[in-house]
């Protein structure tokens, strides 16, 4: 007896996070999946492994030999397109091989618009759209400088790094002495931007292109940490926006998504109100991270990561209109040792609780938070209106309490991530 045919359209991934494995194939989709065994455990692999239709791993901090795996596999396996939606640094690179073999989604050129932060703020200058100084600086040396012509206080950010990694708010003159030490717990020497300092609320906008279309499928508030870093202490789904501001966000951020040539797939912008209107932090061509995906779900039902893959099917989603609204808090706690946690069992216990987790145990050394990944945890509720989901928010953080070189520090202290939901 011979075997069927496997007649599924075959999705070959750089990357695909666990549930996109499966969320893909729940859509007729054939998985290859290719990691680099660096970037994430070794069960969390087993499992994409285990999930996935073909699993191949690679060394991606080898250009080449990615570039080489990925036209390999694609091959080998008759892949009919070639996809990532994970971390930006190997995106351009899986999307040239994509075009080379005529089995993209997007141009290679859109996603190195947005995936490299300089090539946005030129192409932005080019269109006139969304206008900030900046400038962009080889190596750190000539970062004092460029913060001199650009004007304090600027903000000034390694170029080829993300979660927040070393953006630094330069204020003083004196601030070169606490920047360089930033920089080199980087062990990064360029190259950096420096941007004028954009005043106001943050917003990020989750979007779903599909033929160049772009679909709007929420604004979502970003709740920032203490300066000089922007380390993001929470955000809320959907932002309390006024209709016209929402408008605009909206606006720039399609004309952006049109103006870089992206066609499919989900995009996550980030945009501060300023004084004289919205402007563009930057626009990644992927989801957005610190659990904003959930955030839409609790608040209106859309899976947006299963959308993707039913777009990508041939069925897109219909409008996600919320219902509720939806907290992340991430929680700082000051630097020292673990004595006691407190209050965490009775948390995770409370009906309107999503997720807890904290990363913290006795026993444990206490490191400062510096960005987005050496944060200490999270938690996410929803409510039914915006004051609800605060109020239950505040609650949570009130509850939970680490006792550290014998001093108890509830979560909602005003430390590195601020206290305000
Ligand atoms: N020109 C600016 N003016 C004001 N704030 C800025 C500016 N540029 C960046 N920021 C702040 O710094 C944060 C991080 O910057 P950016 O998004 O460019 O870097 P990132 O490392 O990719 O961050 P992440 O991965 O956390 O989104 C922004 O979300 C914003 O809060
Ligand atoms: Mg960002």
């Amino acid at each position: 007896m011979t075997a069927p045919v496997d007649v599924r359209p075959r999705l070959l991934m750089v990357m695909p996070y666990r549930q996109f494995v499966r969320k893909a194939q729940d859509e007729g989709f054939w998985v290859g999946a290719i990691w680099d065994p660096r970037l994430e455990s070794p069960e969390y692999l087993d499992d994409v492994r285990a999930l996935a239709d073909v699993f191949v791993t690679a060394d991606f901090r080898d250009e080449a030999l990615l570039r080489r795996t990925i036209r390999e596999a694609a091959k080998e396996h008759r892949a009919s397109v070639i996809y990532h939606i994970g971390r930006e640094e190997t995106m351009a690179a899986a999307y040239e091989v994509a075009e080379e073999l005529r089995i993209e989604v997007n141009p290679a050129e859109a996603v190195r618009f947005l995936t490299d932060k300089h090539a946005m703020r030129d192409l932005l200058a080019e269109r006139g759209l969304s206008p900030v100084s900046f400038e962009a600086v080889a190596t750190r040396g000539g970062v004092p400088d460029a913060v001199r012509r650009i004007g304090r206080p600027a903000v000034v950010k390694p170029t080829a790094l993300a979660g927040s990694r070393g953006v630094f708010l330069w204020q003083e003159e004196t601030d070169l002495a606490v920047w360089t030490a930033l920089v080199e717990q980087y062990d990064y020497d360029g190259p950096f931007l420096v941007e004028e300092y954009l005043r106001g609320p943050e917003y990020s906008v989750e979007t779903l292109s599909r033929d160049g279309e772009h679909r709007i499928v929420g604004i979502t508030e970003k709740l920032l940490g203490a300066p000089p870093l922007f380390v993001e202490a929470g955000h809320v789904h959907p932002a309390p926006l006024p209709p016209e501001r929402r408008q605009a966000v909206e606006d720039l951020t399609t004309e952006l998504l049109t103006a870089c040539g992206y066609r499919f797939g989900p995009a996550h912008t980030e945009v501060i109100w300023t004084e004289a209107g919205p402007r563009i932090v930057e626009s990644q061509a992927r989801l957005g991270g610190d659990r904003i995906p959930r955030l839409i779900q609790l608040a209106t039902g859309l899976d947006i990561e299963q959308a993707i893959f039913a777009s990508l099917a041939g069925t897109p989603a219909g409008p996600a209109e919320a219902t509720a609204t939806a907290v992340v808090r991430f929680f700082a706690f000051p630097p020292g040792h673990v004595d006691e946690i407190r209050g965490l069992e009775k948390a995770a216990g409370l009906d309107y609780v999503d997720e807890l987790s904290l990363k913290l145990h006795p026993g444990d050394t206490v490191t400062e938070v510096r960005d987005s990944k050496s944060r200490h945890g999270h938690v996410i509720v929803s409510g039914a209106s915006p004051g609800e989901a605060r109020r239950r928010c505040a609650e949570v953080l009130a509850a939970l309490e680490v006792v550290i070189d014998g001093t108890p520090v509830r979560a909602d202290h005003a430390g590195a991530l601020g206290a305000a939901v």
